[in-house]
């Protein structure tokens, strides 16, 4: 059987041993459901110590979009506005569950280069906002994605310069961190230092893009979302019952540095990945690779080349300019990596 070149998502990958080992380590007997079990209570006492914050509540639920969207629904009401990122998730692909989740509130999608939001974009848009004017709608909070939707990665100061911004109008923070791991990985931040101590409220917290079989916690660093967290989390039927196999995957995720090593892993792949391809004539990087993830332009006979070859990615990601898309997950070998950027250069070198 020939090599699998798949590069389309982290969540084509395989789960990780040690999450299938947590899963079958809590599969013994019976434990009560709905958080009243040990593996959940662990699993909060875990992340209040990788946070380094002794207050922090925690949510988990199964999907990235659910997780966004009770974390915004719970941060801002029907007449408020969503500041993002033009390219972020929660705007390009969760057919607009935070607006539905609040009940009604917008997305305001606001400009920066290579998925950073620009602090002057988002000052302008406040600045111009009709604040305290009832005709118009409130901004109310700023939802920023680190890794961003580019693969570029926030350092801890650029999330506190526009958390800064945010402040001044009184918004709370939500931060996206669906690859989370992958950005402290690359700004060798802590996940406090990218997180609370840089302004965020609520943190969405993916792990199953690190390798855990679909667990996204929702971490909240400020209270007085907790109550709300609570109820949109059941009202809107996205409290798990077996709950125990929630806690125990999120406990692999922090056990021996499982996260920081699949991110670290991932990454170093994108980087071997980028500069293979970037040393073939016509493949030009479209965003600098800071993360897991390579989006490049590159000529249409590569591209046929490595469908053909069956080798799964995004192709046109988006269109202008028009580039495609290859992520890497800690499950990508060198061999693969390898491998692809061998069948890009037979294109090349037959063109
Ligand atoms: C930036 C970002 N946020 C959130 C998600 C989570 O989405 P899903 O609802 O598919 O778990 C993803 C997944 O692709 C993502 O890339």
């Amino acid at each position: 059987m020939s090599l699998q070149l798949d590069f389309g998502s982290e969540n084509t990958a395989p789960v990780h041993p040690a999450f299938v080992e947590a899963l079958t380590e809590a599969n013994v007997g019976f434990a009560t459901n709905f958080e009243a079990e040990e593996w959940t209570a662990g699993a909060i006492r875990r992340l209040r110590e990788f946070f380094e914050h002794d207050r922090l509540e925690a949510f988990t639920v199964t999907t990235g979009t659910a997780a966004n969207a009770i974390a915004l629904g719970a941060m801002v009401p029907p007449y408020g506005t969503i500041l993002c990122h033009w390219d972020a998730h929660i705007e390009t692909d969760e057919c607009g569950a935070p607006e539905m989740f609040s009940f009604g509130a917008r997305q305001v999608p606001l400009a920066g280069e290579h998925g950073r939001l620009s602090p002057d974009a988002l000052a302008k848009h406040l600045s111009h906002a009709r604040i305290g004017v009832v005709h118009s709608l409130q901004p109310a909070a700023l939802s920023l994605t680190n890794l961003t939707e580019a693969g570029t990665a926030y350092t801890p100061d650029q999330i506190a310069a526009l958390t800064a911004i945010a402040r001044r109008y009184a918004l709370g923070v939500h931060l996206d961190g669906a690859r989370f791991a992958n950005a402290a990985a690359s700004v060798a931040a802590t996940p406090a230092e990218l997180s609370w101590k840089a302004g965020v409220d609520v943190l969405t917290l993916g792990t199953t893009k690190s390798g855990s079989f679909g667990v996204e916690t929702i971490v909240s660093f400020n209270d007085r979302y907790n109550v709300g967290l609570a109820y949109l989390r059941k009202r809107s039927g996205h409290f798990s019952p077996k709950t125990r196999f929630l806690g125990a995957q999120l406990q692999a995720y922090m056990d021996d540095d499982r996260w920081l090593k699949n991110a670290r892993h991932a990454n170093a792949m994108a980087l071997r990945l980028s500069r293979g391809l970037t040393a073939l004539a016509g493949v030009t990087l479209v965003h600098p690779v800071e993360g897991n993830e390579v989006f490049v332009q590159m000529p249409d006979a590569m591209v046929e080349r490595l469908v053909q070859r069956d080798c799964k990615f995004q192709r046109d990601w988006r269109p202008e300019p028009r580039h495609h898309r290859f992520v890497c997950s800690w499950a990508t070998t060198e061999a693969q990596v390898a491998e692809l950027i061998a069948v890009a250069q037979a294109a090349s070198v037959s063109a």
